[in-house]
């Protein structure tokens, strides 16, 4: 397996990062929705701390993300993909990639806005980002549970979407994203420069 991505396949740091991130985004999802329905404890309290860090864990991740995506090539979409379709995961992956940011970000600033410090695993504590504000804390509450619904059909379009391709038309799309995934021929057009995340 390649370290950096080629016109074929995705690289080992771009797949960890691309895995490590879907399982750490799901599970703040999972524990986000779980502690909006639960009633002021102890236990939620413990459970909000954890998401904030692993939040921020995220945003590092994505940074970190970024700064690879532009530093390498990502692989080309098969020629048989029509223009609405690579249009359509392009588009999907550059919502990602902003809710990949706006989904920390606006949580962050919900807990400064609020006056509660975020801290990560007790290791270190992130400056505030805003002043205390209850308009802002209101604001940024709502942005970010709105975010996440969004941020939710995003992923299952995205996702929907690889399933299709590996199930369906049966090409490399996800083969090439999967740690082990060996392609399945050398289908792949040279000369499509609409690449993928
Ligand atoms: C990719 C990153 C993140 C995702 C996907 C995510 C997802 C979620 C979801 C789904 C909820 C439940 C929303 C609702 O229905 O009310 C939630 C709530 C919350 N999130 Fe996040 N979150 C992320 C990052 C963060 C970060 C970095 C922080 C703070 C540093 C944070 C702080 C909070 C807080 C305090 C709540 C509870 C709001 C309340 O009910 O009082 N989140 N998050």
């Amino acid at each position: 397996m390649p370290l950096k991505n080629n016109s074929l396949v995705y690289g080992s740091i771009t797949k960890l990062l691309h895995w490590l991130m879907a399982v750490l985004i799901i599970g703040l999802i999972i524990i986000g929705l779980i502690m909006a329905d639960m009633d002021t404890s102890p236990d939620k309290l413990k459970l909000i701390g954890n998401h904030k860090a692993i939040g921020i864990i995220v945003l590092f991740l994505a940074a970190l993300r970024l700064v690879w995506k532009l530093r390498n090539q990502s692989p080309l979409m098969p020629n048989s993909l029509k223009q609405w379709q690579k249009k359509a995961a392009t588009g999907a992956h550059l919502l990602l990639y902003f809710f990949m940011f706006a989904m920390p970000l606006s949580g962050w600033a919900m807990s400064s806005a609020a006056g509660y410090p975020v801290s990560v695993f007790g290791l270190f504590t992130m400056p505030d980002l805003i002043g205390p504000s209850q308009d802002l804390r209101g604001f940024f509450k709502e942005a970010h549970a709105l975010m996440a619904w969004g941020l939710m059909a995003t992923i299952a379009l995205h996702a929907g979407a690889a399933l299709l391709h590996h199930f369906i038309y049966k090409d490399n799309i996800l083969r090439r994203m999967l740690p082990y995934g060996k392609l399945k021929d050398d289908s792949y057009a040279q000369s499509d420069t609409m690449a993928g995340c």
